[in-house]
């Protein structure tokens, strides 16, 4: 099976459609969760959250309109992207220790740890299927992908591959890797680019998106059913977890990472929030042969300015250091 790296070398030697891959540094990590739990101070569990400083408890309108800086090199995107947070379970004494984020290859010099972001009008394929037009996410707009109650195999796009160098993936796996990573653990996320072209959020925040991506890889999503007939551009996520001081703690055979969920990796899921100003990404998706450079039509930030960007500390807890249980999870046992 070809790595994941080697799959988008090729792609970004014969791409032809308009895609954006940018670098968005670590906004805050907090427990808060606006699409699933608007309001909740604190919300159940820890999340990695990048993007604009439009991002609170509850968040309603337009996200967009409303924030004035972004931690993503993109100027124009003040959307926010969060998932859970990677915690190491100690196996002998069953303490925790968050495992720190950094940044992905090939991104712009000085994005700290964060998420590295795409917007595709499909899946980065090695051929040329003639695809619907792409329509953007309007203000409101919001879905997650995956679920921590899940058991069982994460859906084709949610994923781990376990790093032997910054940029060599290796293969894709469906949960965590049971051996030491020498360069990381990388997480994936693949949202549904399916809307039913009515609702900007649906009661569990997925129904109103249906999901084409079935086998592994970066290969062209089929087309979207009556039920969902829009097509929006086709939303990754891809997360760098710094595991490598916990590899002498590691017992071959078993995983010792954990979610921020206490859960497994079958649970692994990621929350949107939309927030790009006005017409800046239909702009871009309505271009093509396009990828890295905002498609012509996208404001870019020096990461300096991005790092700039903060929001405040909502909830205030310790989240670094061994702890003896997860934030949240202090009721259990
Ligand atoms: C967060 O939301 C609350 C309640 O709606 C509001 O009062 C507050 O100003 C917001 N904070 C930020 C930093 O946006
Ligand atoms: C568990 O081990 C770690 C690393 O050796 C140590 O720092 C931590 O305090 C230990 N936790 C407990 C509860 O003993």
């Amino acid at each position: 099976m070809k790595s994941l790296s080697v799959a988008l070398a090729l792609v970004l030697a014969r791409t032809t459609q308009a895609g954006l891959r940018f670098g968005c540094s670590s906004l805050t990590i907090q427990r808060l969760d606006p699409v699933v739990e608007p309001g909740n101070l604190p919300s159940a569990h820890l999340h990695h959250i990048v993007g604009g400083n439009a991002f609170n408890a509850t968040m309603t309108g337009d996200v967009g309109a409303r924030g004035t800086c972004t931690t993503c090199q993109m100027a124009e995107d003040f959307s926010n992207y969060w998932t859970a947070v990677m915690y190491f379970k100690h196996p002998t004494n069953g303490s925790y220790h968050r495992v720190p984020v950094i940044n992905n290859a090939a991104l712009a010099q000085g994005t700290t740890g964060g998420i590295t972001i795409y917007y595709t009008q499909y899946d980065l394929s090695r051929d040329n299927i003639k695809q619907q037009p792409i329509t953007a996410f309007k203000p409101g707009f919001r879905m997650t992908v995956g679920s921590p109650t899940h058991t069982g195999k994460p859906h084709a796009g949610l994923s781990y591959n376990c790093l032997t160098t910054l940029i060599n993936r290796g293969p894709e796996l469906s949960d965590f890797p049971t051996k030491p990573c020498p360069a990381g653990i990388f997480v994936t996320h693949h949202f549904p680019a399916c809307w039913d072209g009515k609702n900007l959020d649906s009661p569990d925040h997925q129904s109103h998106m249906y999901n084409t991506v079935t086998t592994t890889g970066f290969i062209n999503a089929g087309p979207c059913p009556a039920t969902h007939p829009v097509r929006m551009p086709q939303l990754v996520y891809e997360t760098v977890w710094d595991t490598t001081k916990f590899n002498n703690l590691f017992t071959t055979g078993t995983n010792p990472f954990v979610w921020s969920f206490e859960g497994t990796g079958s649970g692994t899921h990621a929350d949107y929030m939309f927030g790009w100003k006005g017409d800046a990404l239909q702009k871009a998706m309505d271009k093509s042969e396009c990828f890295y450079d905002g498609c012509g039509s996208i404001k870019q930030q020096s990461m300096s300015v991005a790092n700039q960007c903060t929001v405040k500390k909502f909830v205030n807890e310790d989240i670094d250091g061994w702890v003896s249980h997860l934030p949240g999870m202090e009721v259990s046992m």
